[in-house]
């Protein structure tokens, strides 16, 4: 068994111990009041950060808490690019990630410098930046997206060609729904790019009669044979309103914690064993109460820097959400 899937079968299955691990959050409880802080999680976290967090999200409504919260400090539990995210919206708080190998290895797909390179290529194109990017990466976009708004952002730009970067699962997803000429970058989710048309089969075959949503990070031929593709915030959204009491997840593992907590009634099936970001189950609650301890990591962006990429994630803040 992969080491990131033995970890995950225990925090899963060893999760009620970690919850019986009371002197943990309570000494979290007790650290977030004296900084003033706010928890914010991905919906990939491991479940017992997603149960101590204040808010837990997908990118697009975890950017748009950080941009509003009166904290003083913003404790992310996610990966890197969303930690830099908040301390761009809120350059006077204090911005920590408890663990810097969190990483998101799309976002290391593309530098800088390379979409430098890439509008000379295309000077009439708009550029559209997946918020899965660095803060350099963001400070060269028009405007970033999520998973969740993508092609209300492509349709927001007045260009018949848009750049979309780094990740060319979702840029072939937007092109799905626009008359405009999309031009990607060939970077994609290790995650969601592995899930197989034959993992959706299989698991449909196990389970006829659930719904298969999967998240539009996955290659075009998984999305064709799902029910609906939507970022995880979507998927939260789309299992409440539906009849049906099965579905299968076809998106990190994390969600199921997520959807489990939200709809106790209803089940769900992760689409395969191997749909693990390992850079999202490296915070632990220990690694939290260090974090509020000693403030640390703090996550800095340089100042020109910062305000490329805020005018980004702002325009990206007010294009409204798809789904
Ligand atoms: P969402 O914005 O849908 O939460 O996705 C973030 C992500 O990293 C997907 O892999
Ligand atoms: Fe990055 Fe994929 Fe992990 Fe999301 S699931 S953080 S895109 S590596």
């Amino acid at each position: 068994m992969p080491e990131a899937l033995q970890d995950w079968v225990f925090c899963r299955e060893g999760y009620k111990d970690i919850r019986q691990n009371s002197g943990m959050i309570e000494k979290i409880l007790k650290l977030k009041q004296e900084r003033n802080a706010v928890i914010l999680a991905h919906n990939y976290e491991r479940p017992e950060i997603q149960d101590i967090a204040d808010f837990v999200g997908d990118s697009l409504a975890l950017s748009i808490e950080a941009s509003l919260t009166d904290a003083d400090v913003i404790l992310f539990c996610g990966v890197d690019f969303m930690a830099e995210s908040a301390a761009i919206l809120s350059p006077g708080k204090t911005v920590l990630i408890p663990d810097t190998d969190a990483k998101c290895p799309m976002a290391a797909m593309i530098t800088g410098q390379e979409l430098i390179e890439m509008k000379q290529r295309h000077p009439a194109a708009g550029v559209v930046c997946y918020v899965n990017t660095s803060a350099a990466v963001k400070a060269e976009s028009d405007i970033c997206c999520t998973s969740a708004n993508a092609v209300e952002v492509v349709e927001s730009l007045d260009c018949d060609e848009i750049i979309f970067v780094p990740d060319k699962n979702l840029a072939r997803y937007a092109a799905r729904f626009t008359e405009k000429k999309i031009i990607p970058w060939d970077g994609y989710c290790h995650t969601h790019h592995q899930i197989l048309p034959y993992d959706i089969m299989d698991a449909k075959q196990r389970h006829p009669d659930a719904e298969v949503l999967v998240h539009p990070e996955c290659r075009p031929e998984v999305i064709d044979l799902a029910d609906d593709a939507y970022g995880t915030e979507g998927m939260v959204r789309y299992v409440g309103a539906s009849h049906s009491d099965e579905f299968i997840i076809g998106t990190e593992s994390g969600m199921l914690h997520r959807l489990e907590k939200e709809f106790p009634s209803k089940r769900f099936y992760a689409v395969s064993d191997y749909a693990i970001c390992p850079a999202m189950k490296m915070v632990t609650l220990s690694e939290v109460v260090r974090s509020l301890e000693n403030l640390e990591y703090v996550v800095a962006i340089p100042g020109d820097v910062q305000k490329k990429a805020k005018d980004a994630l702002d325009r990206m803040i007010g294009v409204k959400r798809r789904r």
